[in-house]
């Protein structure tokens, strides 16, 4: 790793010494370039030793989890608690539904990618999203440059029947919940459901998707622990699915299954049954903390005058019961001062890192700001947003 603020990998990642930290001094750079959920970790702190296990050494030896499953590396613990959760949230139908456990929803994406290109056509198949796009999704399709599928752009651009349409709803980067743009009989889609939480989005209907992938990384805040599940209608894709992982990665962490089952657990058991001496709940910490954080946010942008923001309607969330705003992980900030041509740039030079439009295949007068990072990160965005004019 080089010693400059900014290191760019071959990859549109951007991986800096600042990466992971919170900042140390009040003109310390303020990282809130990628989607590191580390606004949970309080939260996390305050659960104390509800979320340890204990794993014995012979506990992790087999490779196989459960041999009766198709998925024969899916730990049964993992897939009861993941269906617990969705029953209890109302985000996703999981009934008569494959459920299929890899290395983060950035693994599963590819799996998915991989299991609806057809192995005997020419050409590769068109993967297309709608601007703007999560930023991964061009180079992770594009990365090995396979034979089966290629990166083809913007889905409001395409023209043409061969084609999967990957449905990033809420989005990232601007928040707002997506459909298919492309209605073709001979189409795919691949629902990615990264934040479609209630801490996130007013949850309106579960989902119910032919291929809906989510992740933990974002629904309770654990991304290293590096899992991601998909719920999948049928049969032959589930099985592809499950094929590629074999190949790829010969099954998933059976650590990382066993300690995301308890942690999934400890969220659903605290709405299910609460204990009294410790009655905080997970998607109410985490709806709290971003209530006051758009808050703020819409305060000082507005101080500004530099910067808008996207709007988003109420709605009645049927988790809550309660009508919610939309408060997305990632603010799409759009420059609106004559003279500033590149809003990340602009950020940049008061040492605030976001992501530039350009990745999302939007304008560079878009940029996308992390709202998940830790408190002492967003404070001092917001002071120093605070003193721009
Ligand atoms: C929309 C979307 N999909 C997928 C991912 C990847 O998540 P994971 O950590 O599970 O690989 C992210 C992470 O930021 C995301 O924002």
């Amino acid at each position: 790793m080089q010693n400059n603020e900014n290191v760019v990998a071959k990859q549109e990642t951007v991986i800096s010494n600042t990466s992971g930290k919170p900042p140390t001094s009040k003109d310390s750079v303020v990282n809130l370039d990628a989607g590191d959920p580390t606004m949970y970790e309080s939260f996390w702190k305050g659960m104390g030793d509800q979320g340890a296990i204990t794993i014995s050494s012979s506990q992790t030896i087999s490779y196989f989890s459960d041999v009766t499953n198709f998925c024969w590396f899916l730990e049964p613990e993992f897939a009861r608690e993941i269906r617990r959760l969705h029953k209890l949230v109302g985000n996703a139908v999981t009934e008569d539904r494959y459920l299929i456990v890899d290395t983060g929803s950035s693994q599963l994406l590819q799996a998915a990618v991989y299991a609806l290109s057809p192995s005997d056509t020419p050409n590769p198949m068109n993967v297309v999203s709608a601007v703007p796009y999560y930023s991964t999704y061009a180079p992770l399709m594009d990365y090995l440059r396979s034979g089966l599928f290629r990166w083809a752009g913007d889905a409001c651009m395409f023209k043409g029947d061969a084609y999967i349409e990957l449905v990033c709803s809420p989005s990232n980067p601007d928040g707002f919940l997506r459909q298919a743009i492309l209605k073709s009989g001979g189409g795919k889609t691949i629902h990615d459901l990264a934040y479609y939480w209630p801490q996130y989005t007013p949850i309106t209907s579960p989902a119910d998707h032919d291929i809906s992938i989510f992740t933990i990384s974002k629904s309770i805040g654990h991304a290293g622990s590096r899992l991601g599940w998909a719920l999948v209608k049928d049969t032959v894709v589930a099985r592809n699915m499950t094929k590629f992982i074999e190949l790829n990665t010969i099954g998933v962490s059976k650590v990382s299954q066993i300690r995301a089952a308890k942690i999934v657990k400890v969220v659903t058991d605290s709405y299910e049954n609460p204990i009294p001496e410790n009655p905080d709940k997970f998607f109410d910490f985490g709806r709290r903390l971003l209530v006051n954080r758009w808050k703020k946010l819409r305060e000082a942008i507005k101080a500004s005058g530099i910067f808008s923001l996207p709007e988003f309607p109420s709605e009645t969330c049927k988790f809550t019961g309660e009508k919610a705003e939309t408060l997305p992980a990632f603010a799409w900030l759009k420059c609106e001062k004559e003279g500033i041509e590149d809003c990340a740039s602009f950020l940049r030079s008061h040492k605030i890192l976001t992501r530039g439009g350009s990745y999302f295949g939007a304008g560079p007068n878009y940029t996308r700001v992390s709202m998940i990072d830790r408190d002492e990160t967003f404070d001092l965005f917001i002071e120093r947003l605070s003193s721009l004019h």
